[in-house]
């Protein structure tokens, strides 16, 4: 059975100029629509409690569980207008799903995945004014979460969680177009461990990202790419994105899973490989193949895949002591060619194989 979100509109929208305004230039994570969809946990009532109602900060009591103890995740993801005024979302079944693996690792109460895809989908109709018309790659983003919400001091499964969505126009992720990233290697700060939180989309794993990042700018580098932490000097993902290699003889490979997050956008590029002509291959990648292939030329071209870049050119890299390039450090053929293919399936101009959209709107 599912649960309705049922709405309660704002009386105070964002005025009509304010938001056109707002739409022409949003950047990333920095305007909000006028509502957000939430409900209510306990272990008495179950969830319960859930609507759609205005955007509106949360009062919490300063004990509340999540600033002291993180127990929190999220997802993120997006809604795409298509040309025929139609709007969209892209796999939200995977993110559901992992939402509720998230919330088993995180000692949180399982929302039903309905519950998930019902509350994203009323609340891009409450602010339907809010999602884009596209002129490049303009989508509304959305950002479920749930955190505990009990007022307690003490380590354990909190007696009270809320769940939220919340929802930001974005603009373009690359506005000057798609030139590639650098990444730091780093050797000091590993992201996951076996057993550990790696495969959550939780909060803490983020923070512990910072210095990390710090890290990466100080050495000019856009962002990490992290290593295993039983020091085995593998592959395992960037900081916000999974990682992809292509092979000169025509393979696409990626770090299998185990301390990695399961990107939706990850499996997508497996999913559509064959269609490039490209073998998919999950499994362990060390630096020095990374490193031999790049200098020999059988690893051609290194992508990241995550919702808010899709795709994006990994050209080169730096760690203690060295630095490479992929190729010739510009974007790939098959980079960008998969990018592209992503896009128009999600802007509705390629055909949807793998029934991976649903409408909204
Ligand atoms: C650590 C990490 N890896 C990978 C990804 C890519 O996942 P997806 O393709 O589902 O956005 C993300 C983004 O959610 C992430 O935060």
């Amino acid at each position: 059975m599912t649960t309705d979100f049922p709405l309660s509109r704002t009386t105070h929208p964002t005025p009509g100029a304010e938001r056109a305004a707002i739409l022409a230039d949003p950047g990333f994570g920095r305007y909000f629509t006028d509502h957000m969809a939430t409900a209510t946990w306990t272990p008495a009532s179950g969830w319960h409690d859930h609507k759609i109602g205005p955007l509106e900060p949360f009062s919490m009591h300063p004990s509340t569980a999540v600033l002291h103890y993180a127990q929190e995740i999220f997802e993120g993801m997006k809604a795409y207008r298509h040309a025929d005024g139609s709007v969209w979302l892209f796999r939200p079944d995977a993110n559901a799903r992992r939402f509720a693996r998230s919330a088993a690792r995180l000692a949180l109460p399982q929302l039903p995945e309905e519950d998930f895809l019902t509350s994203v989908a009323e609340l891009v109709r409450a602010d339907e004014v809010w999602v884009p018309t596209p002129t490049d790659e303009e989508s509304l983003y959305l950002r479920p979460f749930m955190f505990a919400s009990e007022a307690f001091l003490g380590v354990r499964p909190a007696a009270r969680a809320t769940y939220c969505v919340i929802a930001s126009p974005a603009g373009p992720y690359f506005p000057s177009g798609v030139t590639g990233v650098t990444l730091w290697i780093s050797s000091e700060y590993t992201r996951a461990a076996k057993g550990g939180t790696g495969t959550a989309k939780c909060g803490g794993n983020y923070a512990a990202s910072l210095a990390a990042q710090i890290e990466a700018q100080e050495h000019g580098c856009d962002q990490v790419m992290y290593l295993d932490s039983a020091g085995e000097n593998t592959l395992e993902e960037s900081g916000t994105m999974n990682v992809c290699l292509i092979t000169a003889d025509g393979r696409l490979v990626t770090p299998a899973l185990g301390t990695i997050l399961e990107g939706v956008t990850r499996d997508t590029v497996l999913s559509l490989a064959a269609d490039f002509g490209l073998t998919p291959e999950e499994r362990s990648i060390s630096l020095g193949e990374l490193r031999s292939g790049a200098a020999d030329g059988s690893i051609t071209e290194v992508f990241a895949a995550g919702t808010a870049a899709v795709i994006t050119p990994m050209v080169g890299f730096k760690g203690e002591g060295y630095a490479f390039t992929v190729g010739d450090g510009t974007p790939g053929k098959h980079t960008m060619a998969l990018r592209d293919h992503v896009l128009d399936i999600q802007y509705g101009r390629a055909e949807d194989k793998h029934g991976w959209m649903r409408r909204v709107l």
